[in-house]
């Protein structure tokens, strides 16, 4: 996609999905959410979701894996995840609602721990064996707090940047983009070995992947 188009394309993107999907209750993957005002959608796109692709990461998972889910919106990804029997900790901005995943967990007697957190902020130096996002991906910076969940061009390169420093080694993430957003993040991207896990089409968006992300090892330290 030339650059021309791309950038029609995210304009629009970062101007309508945010207006897709009203707060209320959704039932996703036998898990029944409410969406808050101000928190993301699930299936914003007339009912379509990524839930079926999450529930793939979240069966490849190694058995009692430490888990990490960046942006939670509703908490879909960190409850089922929760549910599989893994350890997990589920962030999100600290302007964003995390009243209901809290209550979701708790009503399903699963234990998560939510944190406000601008990415990886509130977490020192924690390593996770998986790190879980569906991130804003579009290649723009937000205009409107709304557009947050959308549109990341800083965010998503502060994630790639900063993802290898919260692995243990032999993690890996497990993340969702579509394809032409992949393109606008080559460099970062290059960084790690990618596996393509399961891909799917989507009204607007177009091919989404789900995509397991491992560090390349990087140049021995000085002196070893
Ligand atoms: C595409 S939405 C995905 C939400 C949810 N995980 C899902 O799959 O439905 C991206 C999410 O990332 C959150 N987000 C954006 N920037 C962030 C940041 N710097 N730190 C943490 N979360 C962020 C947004 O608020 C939004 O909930």
């Amino acid at each position: 996609m030339n650059d021309l188009l791309y950038r029609a394309r995210t304009r629009v993107m970062c101007a309508l999905l945010p207006r897709l999907g009203r707060p209320g209750r959704v039932s996703l993957g036998g898990l029944e959410l409410e969406v808050e005002q101000g928190v993301h959608h699930p299936a914003p796109l007339w009912g379509l979701s990524v839930a079926a692709l999450q529930e793939l990461a979240v069966a490849r998972l190694p058995q009692d894996s430490k888990v990490l889910e960046l942006g939670t919106g509703a908490g879909f990804w960190a409850l089922a995840a929760a549910r599989a029997g893994h350890r997990v900790t589920a962030t999100e901005l600290p302007e964003v609602p995390l009243h209901a995943p809290r209550a979701a967990a708790a009503h399903l007697g699963l234990t998560v721990r939510f944190l406000a957190s601008d990415l990886f902020e509130a977490l020192a130096k924690e390593r996770f064996d998986a790190v879980l996002f569906n991130p804003p991906f579009h290649d723009a910076e937000p205009r409107r707090p709304e557009e947050r969940a959308w549109c990341g061009r800083s965010t998503v390169r502060r994630f790639f940047e900063e993802l290898p420093a919260h692995l243990v080694p032999g993690g890996s993430a497990w993340v969702l983009m579509p394809r032409a957003d992949q393109a606008r993040y080559g460099p970062q991207l290059s960084r790690f070995e990618r596996a393509l896990v399961d891909r799917r089409w989507f009204p607007i968006l177009g091919t989404l992947e789900l995509l397991q992300l491992s560090p390349r090892p990087g140049p021995p330290a000085p002196g070893r």
